[in-house]
């Protein structure tokens, strides 16, 4: 019994990710930060899924997008509604145009691949945290490299009216297995 305890004790947490809508210390291991710092992305792998975290200022939706050819074109996009931990959206949408239009994956014959989803906000600040497989296999999901440079769009809104345009938005190329 002994020995079984001193290996359960021994053995590192495999999925340290909760998605509970709040982070804590060590949980993500990789980030990015944009909008001098009202805008912070974070991530992590476990097996063939991804989880990632946007901690935003805002009172309004937040967003990312993976991998557009020009502006939002072509961008396979989250969209996170928190009103409250209560009352939390998550929207897996596709742009087909380069300032959209964008809706969801299910409206053009796609499938909702997020696995699980939370949010909180406090003051001005929202976090929503998601999951999903890095490989979907949805037409309208891009697949996300563990390694490399990976192009992503961010943004947010006014309010959490999702058809109401950003209040800031921007592109970046990060390495996905960390900033180097
Ligand atoms: C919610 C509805 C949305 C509307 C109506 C909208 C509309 C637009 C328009 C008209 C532009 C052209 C530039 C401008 O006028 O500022 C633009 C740019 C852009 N959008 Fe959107 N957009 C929406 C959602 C999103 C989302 C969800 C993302 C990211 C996931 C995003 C990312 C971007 C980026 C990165 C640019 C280029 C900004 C720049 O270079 O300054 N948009 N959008």
């Amino acid at each position: 019994m002994a020995l079984v305890l001193l290996f359960v004790a021994s053995v590192p947490a495999v999925f340290a990710v909760n998605v509970d809508g709040s982070i804590s210390s060590g949980e993500y291991s990789k980030q990015a930060v944009f909008d001098k710092g009202n805008f912070q992305l974070l991530w992590e792998f476990e097996g063939d899924k991804v989880f990632m975290a946007i901690v935003a200022k805002t009172q309004g939706w937040v967003a990312i997008g993976f991998n557009p050819s020009t502006v939002m074109a072509n961008a396979d996009m989250v969209l996170g509604l928190v009103k409250d931990q209560n009352n939390v959206q998550a929207i897996d949408e596709w742009s087909s145009g380069i300032f959209g239009p964008h809706s969801p994956d299910v409206d053009q014959g796609g499938t909702s691949d997020i696995l699980s989803f939370a949010g909180t906000r406090t003051g001005d600040t929202v976090v929503f945290e998601f999951s999903r497989l890095l490989n979907t296999g949805d037409k309208f999901d891009k697949v996300i490299p563990t390694s490399g440079k990976f192009k992503i769009i961010w943004a947010y809104g006014p309010s959490l009216d999702m058809t109401a345009k950003h209040k800031k938005a921007g592109s970046a190329t990060i390495q996905m297995e960390g900033q180097k």
